[in-house]
């Protein structure tokens, strides 16, 4: 009680110092995060338990607006050590001086997407129907768990790939050749874009396979590239897991998807930048797509998916901020298709870029290496490595997920009826 109470007072105190000494410097030199302050949207589960005070709150959806300190970033990063599960949050730091009115808005347009996704899931929608075909079956067994070891021993090897490094672009250059020459043998064009953000100088990477007959339609396949560990995020960061891995998958389904035939709809495959820093890279993609009125029919978000700490073929299907009917079509392409164990779990608001998408509308799914309670404890610390614990084969079924994914819901007329 009387830690709690320690703990309470130094953050109050570090909160009101950190409040005016950014609303000073907000006006004199631009955005919050100079003065290493920044407005988010976090899990309030995680706030409570932390004691990190909050301006607003939606108890129904179970997030707070706060501004984060940088020990108070810090403390919600170890915190899956501390509370077992995850502190997330999305950065708004793009927002400057954003108001608790424009917060109450966000959050409005979230209930509003929440509210659909419920309605789903007590509305009598006809089931969700997935066919298995020869050639998708076919597909799938030429996932690698060699070429997906390569992947995360290469990307694992940069001594960090953090947003805020004093190189964050090193491994984003090495990966962009390396998809220039990838996408070379491809029998129909394919292009492949750095993205700049304004919130970070760190960039994504999307590669774009143009649809046949319906290049409107998007699916998109995702992970975070960039990695952390240590104080303020300057330690040695592998990344192993979290998430060279996802990024290997993704990796992976690309170059199988290369060698089939063009699909109707586009398909895009994107490797994020600055996740850990708040989703600053996702977040500032899907508020663009969002603006321009893309019709991105799916998201498929891979990260983490290395520790089977729930045992090999046990997969988590993250519930919160996720579509109800894509969860649907996802458990029915994994009977048709993989026929793995799915368990439903939850990460809390913002635990990766799915949220970013979700804010904005888009169907989402996220797939989990295990549970939340039996994941990689190992993440964020230089020990985040390829060790005898990692399993290829069972993150190859995450390979196989963005493989059908791209092929499935790539070539037919499958759409979010809400
Ligand atoms: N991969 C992790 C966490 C995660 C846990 C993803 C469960 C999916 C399911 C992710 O990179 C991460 O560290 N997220 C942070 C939030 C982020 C905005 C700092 C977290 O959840 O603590
Ligand atoms: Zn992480």
């Amino acid at each position: 009680m009387r830690k709690f109470l320690i703990a309470f007072v130094i953050n109050a105190i570090s909160f009101f110092v950190a409040i005016i000494l950014s609303r000073s410097l907000v006006h004199a030199h631009g955005p919050m995060s100079n003065a290493g302050v920044k407005p988010v949207l976090a899990d309030l589960t995680a706030l409570k338990a932390l004691q990190i005070p909050t301006l607003y709150t939606d108890e129904k959806l179970n997030i707070g607006f706060a501004y984060l300190t940088p020990a108070m970033e810090e403390q919600l990063h170890q915190s899956s050590h501390i509370l077992g599960k995850c502190g997330s949050f999305e950065s708004l730091e793009n927002m400057q001086d954003i108001s608790v009115m424009q917060v109450q808005g966000m959050l409005s347009d979230l209930q509003a997407v929440h509210s659909k996704n419920l309605q789903y899931m007590i509305a009598p929608f006809a089931s969700v129907r997935v066919q298995a075909k020869p050639e998708i079956t076919e597909a799938i067994t030429q996932v690698s768990e060699d070429e997906l070891r390569n992947w995360v021993t290469w990307l694992s090897q940069f001594p960090s790939r953090y947003n805020k490094a004093a190189q964050p672009n090193n491994h984003v250059i090495a990966l962009k050749e390396k998809l220039d020459n990838l996408v070379q043998t491809a029998p129909y064009p394919v292009q492949v874009d750095l993205i700049s953000h304004r919130s970070t100088p760190q960039k994504s990477i999307r590669v774009h396979i143009e649809g046949k007959s319906k290049p409107n339609e998007i699916v998109v396949i995702g992970g975070h590239l960039d990695s952390i560990s240590g104080w303020g995020g300057s330690g040695k960061a592998p990344g192993a897991d979290d998430n060279a891995s996802g990024s290997a998958n993704v990796l992976e389904a690309l170059r199988i998807v290369l060698t089939k035939a063009q699909p109707e709809r586009s398909i895009e495959f994107f490797w994020y930048a600055g996740e850990e820093s708040g989703l600053l890279g996702s977040a500032e993609i899907a508020d663009t797509y969002k603006q321009q009125k893309k019709d991105v029919v799916g998201v498929l978000q891979l990260d983490m998916t290395l520790f089977p700490g729930e045992g090999e073929f046990v997969i988590g299907n993250v519930q919160d901020f996720t579509s109800a009917w894509l969860r649907d079509y996802f458990v029915a392409m994994n009977e048709q298709y993989l026929k793995v164990r799915l368990v439903n779990d939850e990460c809390g608001y913002g635990c990766s870029d799915h949220a970013s998408w979700y804010r904005k509308g888009f169907p989402t799914v996220l797939p989990f290496e295990a549970t939340t309670r039996t994941m990689n404890k190992n993440i964020h610390t230089p020990q985040d490595l390829i060790t005898n614990q990692s399993s290829f084969r069972h993150s190859a079924v995450f390979s196989k997920i963005a493989v059908v994914f791209a092929l499935d819901l790539g070539n037919s007329d499958l759409r979010q009826p809400y």
